[in-house]
């Protein structure tokens, strides 16, 4: 699948990995980029930054109304949607449930927002493409708090039964898992706790979010299910199988 004249929409764009990838889908000829997040200035900037073939969008993606708004876009339908907007939060045992919901809100339904809005008419087009934003932590024993590794698991196991079910009506689904990238995301880990400075380092590589965006198009162009970008993510997850 490659990304030149595709419609793509990007959640989470206006920072880290989604704006990574937003910026560099419209590197790879993108006919339109929709750069959609709950930082609606932070969108906006990155909108610019791409310029005409790009529109910024204010989304909460625990939201469907507002999810499914994604899907009519001033470029046309949708080829290749990127549910990549995530959230950290709570710790071990202690996370009180609210917590946990808040968490299940963003990292997973959103994702099944995101295919409910986008499948029916990407199948009534012969097809398309889903990308969804897991992590590494989701399938391997990551430095973490515990709502985070489940709903990520939680993710992983909902782009595959998407992928099994829809396989034959044309709908392709990638699960991005990265581990250890230099965002936002990781700074508040480190600030707020969840994660240690000797954990992340001794979990490897850690990347910046343009090797992430460089792993996506190299992935999607070869239609693989999981997207691992640090190499022993990858090694790990095979050995273990
Ligand atoms: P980030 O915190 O730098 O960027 C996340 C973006 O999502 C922000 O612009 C934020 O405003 C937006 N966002 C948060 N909640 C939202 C909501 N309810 N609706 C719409 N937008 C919302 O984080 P980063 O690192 O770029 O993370 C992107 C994805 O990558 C997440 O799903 C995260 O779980 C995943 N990931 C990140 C890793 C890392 O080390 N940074 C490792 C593994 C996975």
């Amino acid at each position: 699948m490659r990304v030149r004249d595709k419609v793509v929409v990007v959640t989470g764009a206006a920072a880290g990995i989604g704006r990574a990838m937003a910026l560099r889908f419209a590197a790879e000829g993108a006919a339109g980029v929709v750069v959609a997040d709950l930082d609606e200035a932070g969108a906006v900037a990155v909108a610019k930054e791409i310029g005409e073939r790009a529109t910024a969008v204010r989304v909460d993606v625990s939201s469907e109304p507002e999810v499914a708004a994604l899907a009519e876009t001033p470029f046309g339908p949708v080829d290749l949607f990127c549910s990549n907007a995530g959230i950290i939060g709570g710790h071990g045992l202690d996370a009180p449930d609210q917590e946990w919901s808040r968490l299940y809100a963003v990292n997973v339904l959103a994702h099944v927002y995101a295919a409910r809005a986008v499948i029916p008419s990407m199948v009534a087009r012969g097809g398309g493409y889903l990308l969804n934003t897991c992590s590494a932590a989701g399938l391997i024993s990551c430095p973490g708090d515990a709502p985070y590794a489940v709903t990520k698991a939680a993710a992983i196991a909902f782009a595959e039964w998407v992928a099994i079910h829809y396989a034959s009506r044309g709908i392709k689904v990638s699960v991005l898992c990265p581990q250890g990238v230099r965002t936002g995301m990781l700074e508040q880990g480190l600030e707020e706790e969840h994660l240690t400075a000797r954990a992340v380092a001794a979990s490897g590589t850690i990347l910046d979010p343009p090797d992430v965006a460089a792993a996506v198009v190299e992935g999607l162009e070869a239609e693989r299910f999981h997207i691992f970008p640090h190499p022993e993510v990858a090694d790990f997850v095979h050995r273990k199988a």
